[in-house]
């Protein structure tokens, strides 16, 4: 509501007047003589979508305040007397003082002259008893005066209607106020009051709309005393301050009060019609409440009975769709606007109004000098179109999306199939995860290479898009929150061989086959396509606000899937040096899987478990790599983000060939780990993911598994529960086979058959931070002895550069000293010890130190 359009006007000294009215010349109606002259505007005499009015035209039009400012519209119906909303007057369910407001009569703007401008104080409020929200109805109040209204020019009472009257839809009538010109977007200076044509919509009609699920999530139930008026395609309607004022429909020469403003989901939003309280229904508690008042409301009969209700043609149910956003060819866009400022290159913008084009600061980087020489084209046009102003984003914020700027076309163009305006997203739209999107030339790139463009990107959800892109240790924004990144993935075949150098890219999103601007990207990304873009919607109220018009349209979609339902935030764990690792959802949705698992196809036919350590660099276990008096190095080829039980989309899988095989020098003959070089990088993904390192020791209360396949046939991923063993327990279990550098895991119950051994599966950790760090790989044949990864971190780090080691917590492996002394029963001589109670039991005490 825009609380304080008339702070400075507060009860401007015009005392009114007592017994200040006079019968007019004009005759009352027949039927009811006392009742007085209604309905006429002075002979010369938002909203959303209006227009100012001339002065004199609503003299009934009245402006409530308090606390200094105008809060909610009203009309006069008699002298003593405004109609208006309950809603206006009622906080936390009481009605407030009537001391607290003021009516003001006779205001056409602000600025205008204040002669003719009454201020009354109210006597009292009534609102009808079973009034409790504005979606339950009776949304109606009376303001009785504390004295009464001087009628004369530019004060009038309104007509108000017969219980009996009927108005038939499709009847074009006038909402007036003072509200928001678009959602919170309040009416500028001067504060002119305005005006709409808004059609009564019947009821089956609206209904109909309503019934489709829209902004909100929600549906509507119309109810009796309620009446809709707008438009099903949107973009005119009464807004937040136009609430309790009038909504008129001419009748035989006079304008009738046919409802009060009440409430709408949004303003001006398709299939969203504005709610009306129907004044007709009210006629009898009307009538009771003034009773005893000369003159009352003047209620008149029907002029016209033309149409009665039954006779009334069936109103079809026509369902808006919408306007912008379509693309008969996805890649042949209908709003792509190519910006000709003479001396420099092309500059790609989007056109998102009939008159506005959108398009990055970046472009224009001198201040625009002579807007005269500049050239707009646009799709299908006979030539090119001028541009008239130039309007830069005022305040950069923290985002590369703040460098926007819009250019006012100098005549607005005729939107059809081409050229047609792109649609935004509100601010709490929420872009699905496996949205499929596309990428469009913006701002100065280079042109690029064709058919590139056309390239299909499915988005990220939130969570993977912040963790892998995002700004450290911020939380991640929830569904319906605007989010800080939107991150488009693609399918790696498409990748390959494609540089796309220099370019800034916008991120087109499709819902339903209406195509969103949702995001862009104004600073190239080297040679790889742009991971993650500025989202535009915290933009939309600033171009809506200078464009008054530009096609922000509803999510299209509203299935938003469990992730919807998660409201608690959550965060990511911190990126190490070289970037995210370890990242895993705590909800696993369906398509997740183990990013940094792979299967290391071996010359043979062998499977073993590699683990992505860095974007070029699976890590293996050597003997599960390298066979024993083998001669000829093998022939590895590596897949990630692929499993037969997978839901993945093909897409997802990414495979590279293994071009070189790294063994640490200091082991001498058997080293138990092996590091594979890839082909090429892998671009960190959801499906493709290095794994964080573990330096050393055990930070107490981890949570590990022992990661591996139920069999080395179908590879379908499975976890089993282990406790990692002290050392010194380690090492009275496995005495003499304990090869150095080597820990070792208790299973939990039934834990132990989930994974298959010859695959040589890893272990893994999940720290409390939320990273998954790997621990070691499986000895050879051994489901319980792991070789640490911690001892080997120099010979990983110099080797492949971007491992991500965390920083060194807990304790190391193998503390030094300690009692050599074994628990009776264990100094086990078998490599495969059955837990025993005792055991257990010592474990319970030893593992929680
Ligand atoms: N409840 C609003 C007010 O207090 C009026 C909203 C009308 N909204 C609409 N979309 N028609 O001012």
């Amino acid at each position: 509501m825009s609380q304080h359009l008339f702070l400075s006007l507060v009860i401007v000294a015009i005392s009114p007047l007592p017994g200040g009215f006079q019968h007019s010349d004009v005759s009352p109606t027949q039927e009811n003589p006392a009742d007085l002259d209604c309905g006429l505007p002075e002979p010369s005499s938002r909203i959303v979508g209006g227009s100012d009015v001339q002065p004199g035209s609503w003299p009934w039009q009245v402006s409530l305040h308090q606390g200094g400012g105008h809060i909610c519209g009203g009309s006069l119906i008699a002298p003593s007397w405004v109609l208006s909303a309950a809603h206006c007057f009622i906080r936390n369910g009481t009605l407030e003082p009537a001391a607290e407001w003021s009516v003001f009569l006779g205001v056409h703007s602000h600025d205008g002259p204040l002669d003719n401008i009454q201020v009354h104080a109210v006597a009292a409020i009534l609102v009808p008893d079973n009034y409790s929200r504005v979606e339950l109805g009776s949304d109606l109040a009376l303001l009785r005066l504390a004295s009464p209204a001087r009628l004369g020019p530019g004060v009038r009472p309104v007509c108000l209607p017969r219980a009996s009257h009927h108005f038939a839809h499709g009847k074009t009538c006038r909402a007036t106020g003072w509200g928001d010109v678009q959602e919170a977007d309040p009416l500028p200076l001067p504060w002119v009051l305005q005006e709409v044509e808004l059609r009564l919509l019947g009821e089956a009609a609206c209904q109909c709309l309503y019934s489709r699920p829209g902004p909100f999530n929600l549906t509507f139930q119309l109810l009796p005393g309620m009446l809709c008026a707008g438009y099903p395609e949107g973009r005119k309607d009464t807004c937040q301050g136009d609430s309790g004022g009038p909504l008129v429909c001419e009748d035989g020469g006079r304008w009738f009060q046919v409802g009060i403003t009440s409430f709408g989901f949004g303003c001006g939003r398709r299939n969203r019609p504005g709610v009306f309280t129907a004044v007709a229904p009210f006629e009898a508690w009307i009538q009771e409440q003034v009773m005893g008042s000369e003159p009352g409301p003047a209620f008149l009969s029907q002029a016209q009975k033309s149409q009665a209700g039954p006779q009334e043609p069936r109103e079809n149910c026509t369902i808006a769709l919408p306007e912008c956003g379509k693309a008969p060819r996805p890649g042949t866009w209908p709003w792509e606007a190519q910006v000709m400022v003479p001396g420099s290159r092309p500059c790609h913008g989007a056109l998102v109004s009939e008159s506005w084009v959108l398009a990055p600061a970046s472009c224009f980087l001198d201040p625009p000098l002579d807007l005269e020489a500049w050239r707009v084209f646009l799709p299908s046009r006979p030539g090119p179109e001028r541009v008239a102003h130039f309007v830069a984003h005022e305040n950069a914020s923290w985002d590369d999306a703040s460098g926007l700027v819009l250019l006012q076309l100098s005549a607005p163009v005729n939107l059809s199939a081409a050229p047609r305006a792109v649609c935004l997203p509100h601010p709490d739209h929420y872009f699905l995860p496996g949205s499929r999107c596309r990428l469009a030339r913006w701002g100065r790139g280079e042109p690029a290479p064709a058919p590139g463009a056309q390239l299909e990107a499915e988005l990220l959800s939130g969570w993977w898009c912040h963790c892998l892109y995002g700004r450290r240790g911020a939380s991640v924004p929830p569904p319906g929150d605007p989010p800080h990144a939107l991150c488009p993935t693609y399918r790696e075949e498409e990748e390959a061989g494609r540089c796309w150098n220099g370019s800034s890219w916008s991120l087109l999103c499709r819902e339903e086959g209406t195509w969103f601007l949702a995001g862009i990207r104004d600073f190239p990304s080297g040679c790889l396509r742009p991971r993650a873009f500025s989202p535009l919607q915290t933009h939309g109220p600033w171009i809506s606000h200078v464009t008054q018009g530009a096609y922000l349209e509803d999510q299209l979609i509203w299935d938003w899937g469990p992730e919807g339902d998660e409201t608690e935030t959550q965060t990511c764990p911190p990126h190490t040096e070289h970037g995210a690792c370890g990242l895993r959802p705590k909800a696993i949705a369906a398509g997740v899987l183990w990013p940094w698992l792979a299967e290391v196809h071996v010359t043979g036919g062998r499977v073993c478990t590699g683990i992505l350590v860095a974007p070029g660099w699976v890590l293996a276990a050597t003997h599960c790599i390298l066979r024993l008096g083998a001669t000829t190095v093998p022939y590895i080829e590596v897949y990630l983000g692929r499993s037969e039980a997978s839901p993945l989309p093909q897409g997802h899988q990414v495979s590279r060939l293994v071009i070189s095989i790294r063994l640490p020098r200091h082991l001498g003959l058997g080293p138990p780990l092996a590091l594979l070089e890839l082909s090429s990088r892998i671009e960190p993904s959801p499906s493709a993911l290095p794994v964080c390192l573990h330096p050393g020791g055990v930070p107490p209360r981890d949570s590990c598994w022992v990661l591996g396949w139920k069999n080395s046939q179908d590879r379908v991923p499975v976890a089993a529960t282990v406790s990692i063993l002290t050392p010194r327990l380690c090492r009275c279990l496995y005495q003499g086979i304990l090869p150095p550098g080597t820990f070792c895991v208790l299973y939990a119950e039934g834990q132990e058959d989930r994974c298959e051994v010859t695959s040589a599966p890893p272990l893994l950790c999940q720290t409390e931070g939320g990273h998954w760090v790997l621990m070691g790989m499986a000895v050879r044949g051994s489901r319980e002895l792991f070789t640490a990864i911690g001892p080997e971190e120099a010979w990983i780090s110099q080797t492949v550069g971007e491992a991500h080691f965390l920083n060194p917590g807990g304790s190391p492996y193998w503390p030094p000293g300690g009692s050599d002394l074994c628990p009776p029963d264990l100094a086990g001589d078998s490599g495969s010890p059955k837990a025993t109670p005792l055991f257990l039991l010592l474990l319970a005490v030893l593992i929680q130190g």
